[in-house]
């Protein structure tokens, strides 16, 4: 069977090639190259939704993966759940050699929480079918999870970057400063899109300026290379950025999009977008982790950055929370299928899940004052200035937010580094 398998997974017929493949692995526990090929497979064969396919296999063929349409959605998850309970993960692919936080993501009572079961004026029961599009979000991302932990292994540091590895390692992000030369060759480089952003900004009121006002294209990895991520790469290169990310995460990782952005004290939109019905701001509003698996993200300051002026905060250790791997792809399913958004439509719709799959991946907003693990976790978050670094290297999973503004405005380039 393996041999079978592996001839079609070598002329590229991978929808044939997940039967004998699965055969084989099950009857060769242990040989991890028979897996990797069967989760590319797997994937490649459209099984996980990323394109037609003409194999549907069942969950026992696919080691553990979601199926495509199920009866019982709710009972695949608890089965799934189940099964995975005594492991642990954190949002990394591959384990933690520092051990797991000695603390996890707050636990959320959310039957009991004025925002969501408390509020009875939520209870309508008027939502119909809450579990399908919740598990039509998580479906995916569970077998993508999959597929990506089969790819990554451990892969070596150079010993010029191995110190400052350990820290990302420990932490889950790293302060890099660029050289003046390299500084001043970004500033160059950028301005022209800096000035249209700036331009489109002031033809706005602040209450109406949105992401897409304050944003604008640098790179898209779906373009073709431009002289902007030579220049980044470069850049990275010299300071050991993508090979630092890609022995993190075990796979070899690429700059996959590059934007800047402008924000300032005045636009309120992630405020407005943190409040729970009339509840007060929570003092973590936003603090969140992110919701791909198997990236990382650069944040380059292009102007001076303080405290006040949208700094970006990281709970340092939080990369290393250790969960379930079914916790950590139910929270980015809830952020995915909208589910942690604080509007009252999708409330209604979080409180109809059963307590299993009430975990958030933007839980801040719902840490009320007197939470207990609320102060902890402020006590933790640190403020990471332009003086840390102008180039924060970090690992996405770990609890972060940003452009929290007390004054001022900030000038940003947000990369995103992908297998
Ligand atoms: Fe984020």
């Amino acid at each position: 069977m393996a041999d079978i398998g592996t001839s079609y997974f070598k002329a590229q017929r991978f929808g044939e090639a997940v039967r004998p493949l699965s055969e084989a692995v099950l009857a060769n526990p242990g040989d991890d190259k028979l897996a990797r090929r069967l989760a590319v497979a797997v994937q490649q064969a459209g099984f996980a939704g990323t394109g037609g396919g003409e194999a549907k296999p069942t969950p026992v063929e696919t080691q553990g993966q979601a199926p495509q349409d199920p009866e019982d959605p709710l009972a695949v998850m608890s089965d799934i759940a189940r099964r995975v309970d005594n492991e642990r993960v954190s949002g990394r692919l591959i384990p933690p050699p520092e051990g797991f936080a000695d603390f996890g993501y707050p636990s959320i009572d959310y039957a009991n929480h004025p925002g969501y079961g408390a509020d009875k004026g939520l209870l309508t029961g008027e939502e119909g079918d809450v579990i399908k599009p919740f598990y039509e979000a998580f479906a995916p991302i569970w077998n993508g999870y999959l597929s990506m932990k089969s790819r990554a292994s451990s892969r070596p540091v150079s010993p010029a970057h191995a110190e400052t590895f350990r820290t990302l390692e420990r932490d889950g992000i790293l302060g890099l400063r660029m050289t003046d030369a390299e500084r001043a060759e970004l500033l160059e480089r950028t301005e022209p899109v800096a000035e249209e952003v700036r331009r489109r900004r002031a033809e706005l009121e602040p209450g109406k300026r949105g992401v897409e006002a304050s944003s604008g294209h640098l790179y898209h990895v779906k373009n073709k290379p431009t002289d902007f991520v030579d220049f980044l790469n470069r850049v990275f290169e010299n300071h050991g950025i993508l090979e630092m990310a890609s022995a993190y995460q075990g796979v070899p990782m690429a700059v996959k999009l590059a934007n800047l952005q402008i924000n300032s004290v005045e636009d309120m939109s992630i405020v407005g977008n943190s409040l729970v019905g009339d509840l007060p701001l929570s003092p973590a509003y936003y603090m969140h982790i992110d919701s791909s698996i198997g990236v990382m993200k650069v944040i380059i300051y292009r102007s001076k950055v303080s405290a006040e002026q949208g700094a970006f905060r990281y709970v340092p250790g939080s990369n290393r929370i250790g969960v379930t791997p079914f916790e950590l792809c139910v929270r980015k399913a809830t952020d995915k299928s909208d589910y942690d958004s604080s509007k009252t439509k999708f409330r209604r719709r979080f409180v109809g899940l059963p307590p299993f799959l009430q975990k958030k991946a933007n839980f801040g907003n719902d840490l009320q004052p007197g939470h207990p693990e609320l102060e902890p976790l402020l006590e933790r978050e640190r403020v990471m200035t332009s003086d840390d670094g102008d180039m924060l290297l970090f690992d996405n999973n770990g609890i972060h937010r940003g452009a929290i503004f007390e004054s001022g405005e900030r000038e940003i380039i947000q990369v995103l580094l992908a297998p």
